[in-house]
C-alpha cells in the first residue's frame, strides 16, 4: 500500500544495487512514499523479479529497471546516457551498490574490482549525471560508506591495492575514499542546490560478502549474524536523506541512524580529498575543471 505522500512524491530517484539488502529496502521505502524509482541492477532477471515484488507490495507502478555492471566504467557511461535519454532531470541519486572481493581481481578496463565498484563507479556516475542533478535542483546525492572506513587508508602509491591486497582492508579503503569524495564534491557544489551526503547504514544482515570467499563469508554469515540489524532498519537513513524536508540544503555530512556524525580526521583531510579527486579524474580521463565549471554555470 502507498504510504503518506511526502516531498518525495513523483520525484525521480535513481538507486544502484536496488535488488538486494539495503538498496532493495530503500527502493521499497521510497516507492511507498510515491517516488518514481529507477532501480539500477546488474542482473536483469533478479532485478525484474524484485521490481515486480516491490510494485505489488507498495502499489506504486512507477518503478523501472536499468541494467549496469558498475565494475565497468563503460557500462556506467552507458547508464548515464540511458538516464539522460529517459529523464530530463534527477531529484535523488543513491549510490548504494557495494561489494567485497575475497581475492584481488581486475576488470577488463584494468581496475581493481573493489576500488571500481565501491568508489570509482559512484564517483563517475555522479559526475556523468551532474547535469541532470543540476536541472533537478534542489537535488540530493547519497553515498553509502561504512563504519569500516575507520580502518581504511588511502595510499596514493597503491590506490588499487596491487602491492598488498586484503579483502576487508581494500573494502575499508574504498569506503574511506567514498567519504573523502563526498566531502570534496559537496564543497565543489556548494553554490549549487545539489546536496551530497554519506551514510553509514550500520551492520546489517544482507547479501554483502555472500560470494566473497571463506573468511569474509564466515564473518558476515557466521557467529556475528545475531549482532546485525535488518536491511529495512539499515535503509532508514538513506530514505530519510532522500525524502525528509529536514535535510533540505544540508550537505557535506555523514549520517548514521538519521543523525549527522563526525568522522575521522583522515576523512576531513582536504589535501587527501583534492588529491584523490584529481587522480580519479585522471583515471577516468576527465577534464579537472568540469565539475566546477558546470556547477557554476547552472
Ligand atoms: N550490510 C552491512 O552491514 C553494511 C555495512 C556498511 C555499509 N554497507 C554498504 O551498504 C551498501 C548496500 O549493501 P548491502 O549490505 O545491502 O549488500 P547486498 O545485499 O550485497 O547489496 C549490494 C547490492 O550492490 C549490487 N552490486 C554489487 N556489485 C555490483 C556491480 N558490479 N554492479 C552493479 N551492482 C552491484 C548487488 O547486486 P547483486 O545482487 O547482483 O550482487 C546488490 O544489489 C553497500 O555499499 C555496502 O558496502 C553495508
Amino acid at each position: 500500500m502507498m504510504g503518506t505522500r511526502s516531498s518525495i512524491n513523483n520525484k525521480v530517484c535513481v538507486i544502484t544495487g536496488a535488488n538486494s539488502g539495503i538498496g532493495k529496502e530503500t527502493t521499497k521505502g521510497l516507492a511507498a512514499l510515491g517516488a518514481k524509482l529507477v532501480m539500477v541492477t546488474r542482473d536483469k532477471t533478479k532485478g525484474e523479479s524484485v521490481r515486480d515484488e516491490l510494485v505489488k507490495h507498495t502499489g506504486n507502478p512507477n518503478i523501472v529497471l536499468m541494467q549496469c555492471d558498475l565494475s565497468s566504467m563503460l557500462q556506467v557511461k552507458h547508464l548515464s546516457e540511458e538516464l539522460a535519454s529517459e529523464y530530463d532531470h534527477i531529484d535523488v541519486l543513491v549510490n548504494n551498490a557495494g561489494a567485497v572481493f575475497a581475492k584481488r581481481m581486475t576488470t577488463p578496463e584494468g581496475l581493481e574490482c573493489s576500488f571500481a565498484v565501491n568508489y570509482l563507479a559512484p564517483m563517475y556516475l555522479t559526475h556523468l549525471v551532474l547535469p541532470l542533478l543540476l536541472v533537478g535542483a534542489p537535488s540530493r546525492v547519497i553515498n553509502l560508506t561504512s563504519g569500516l572506513y575507520k580502518q581504511g587508508m588511502v595510499r596514493f602509491d597503491d590506490l588499487q591495492s596491487s602491492i598488498r591486497y586484503d579483502s576487508m582492508k581494500t573494502y575499508s579503503n574504498a569506503k574511506l575514499m567514498v567519504l573523502l569524495w563526498t566531502y570534496h564534491l559537496a564543497k565543489l557544489l556548494k553554490d549549487s542546490e545539489v546536496s551530497v551526503n554519506a551514510v553509514q547504514p550500520g551492520f546489517a544482515a544482507t547479501n554483502l560478502g555472500r560470494n566473497s570467499g571463506s573468511f569474509v563469508q564466515e564473518v558476515m554469515f557466521g557467529a556475528v549474524r545475531f549482532m546485525q540489524t535488518t536491511a529495512s532498519k539499515a535503509a532508514e537513513t538513506s530514505i530519510y536523506l532522500a525524502s525528509s524536508p529536514d535535510v533540505e540544503g544540508v550537505t557535506g555530512m555523514c549520517f548514521a541512524k538519521k543523525k549527522p556524525v563526525k568522522t575521522s580526521l583522515a576523512s576531513y583531510d582536504e589535501e587527501k580529498q583534492r588529491n584523490l579527486y584529481k587522480i580519479s579524474l585522471e583515471i577516468l580521463k576527465i577534464e579537472p575543471e568540469f565539475v566546477e565549471r558546470d556547477a557554476n554555470s547552472s
